[in-house]
């Protein structure tokens, strides 16, 4: 099978491709906007046509959180109304289409339990709504075909690329080394997850189809940032203090979600949730990433 990966240079489309070929498939990167751009959907039919891909993932969104707030056109477009796009094309050629969403659609009380896919989305943001978009024009218009796979807070070797190549890890570790003040909200509880391993979870959604619809595949287990940026430290053996804040302090323009921990619940029932606890992928992509130095 030939997968086209569409956001090959970001954190989560890099390890997908790494991944592929180790599961007997072909990968078919598409770096970005410079090879292709979704918004262009003649281009992106087209695409299809020459490569005939078996399967299409979509990492690729607007997803400065902050800036779709002042660049709402923009985000409409890429997240809501390109995805429409693919999911129109796939489903015309019966190619299966996974559709990377986000955590930041639901906001429950910060004493919730994980949030299955039944669960009501809560978008408060201009990112939130725009992403919902997208989420509801894949159902819509490749119902035989689409799945969105929801995740959260994503850390891989590659880094963001929309974060100038940095994650959130990165971040800490290197403002942490720099010897600077630190300051992160505890008051946002999530589940952060590892790209190796969401990458995998992928691949075994291709493997084994457990039909079309909306997925939630995070890291088990449950943080705030604050917390999770005081493991990252701990693990790469640096002693800095960070501080707890609330959101309020930070005052940033766009709404984040209290509480947005998702529950695999459609993966587990579906007997293929292989997500493990977000420690045990923190554990991994330090060691991997900032091995103690001797
Ligand atoms: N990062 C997180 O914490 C997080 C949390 C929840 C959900 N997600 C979702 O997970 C997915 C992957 O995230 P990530 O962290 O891997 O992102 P990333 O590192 O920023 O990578 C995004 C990729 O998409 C490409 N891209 C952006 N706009 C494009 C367009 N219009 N057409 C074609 N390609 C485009 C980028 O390349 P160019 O810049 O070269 O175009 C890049 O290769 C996204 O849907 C994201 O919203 C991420």
């Amino acid at each position: 099978m030939k997968i086209m990966v569409i956001g090959s240079s970001g954190q989560l489309g890099a390890d997908i491709v790494e991944a592929l070929p180790r599961a007997g498939f072909q990968a078919l990167p598409v770096t970005g906007r410079q090879e292709l751009d979704i918004t262009n959907t003649v281009a992106f039919a087209s695409f299809l046509d020459q490569q005939r891909p078996d399967a299409v993932i979509n990492t690729a969104a607007f997803h400065n959180v902050d800036l779709c707030e002042r660049e709402f056109d923009s985000a409409y477009r890429v997240n809501t109304i390109a995805v429409r796009g693919l999911a129109v094309e796939c489903q015309k050629r019966g190619i299966l289409l996974f559709q990377i969403g986000t955590d930041y659609v639901m906001d429950g009380p910060v004493d919730s339990k994980p949030l299955p896919e039944t669960a009501p989305v809560h978008p408060k943001s201009i990112y939130a709504l725009t992403r919902f978009g997208g989420d509801c024009m894949t159902l819509t218009h490749a119902p035989a075909v689409g799945y969105v796979v929801r995740t959260c807070g994503l850390f891989g070797m590659a880094g963001c690329k929309l974060k100038g190549g940095l994650n959130f890890v990165d971040t800490m570790i290197t403002v942490a080394r720099a010897g600077k003040p630190m300051r992160v909200v505890a008051d946002q509880i999530v589940a952060p997850t590892p790209t190796d391993e969401l990458a995998q979870q992928l691949i075994l959604m291709i493997q084994r189809r457990p039909g079309p619809g909306l997925y939630h595949a995070v890291s088990h287990g449950q943080c705030s940032w604050h917390e999770f940026a005081c493991a990252a430290l701990t693990l790469a053996g640096i002693d800095h203090p960070i501080a707890p804040v609330s959101s309020g302090e930070f005052a940033a323009p766009a709404h984040r979600p209290g509480y947005s921990v998702l529950d695999n619940a459609v993966l587990r029932h579906a007997g293929i949730d292989i997500m493990t606890d977000w420690r045990t992928g923190l554990q991994r992509y330090i060691g991997k990433k900032y091995p103690p130095k001797r």
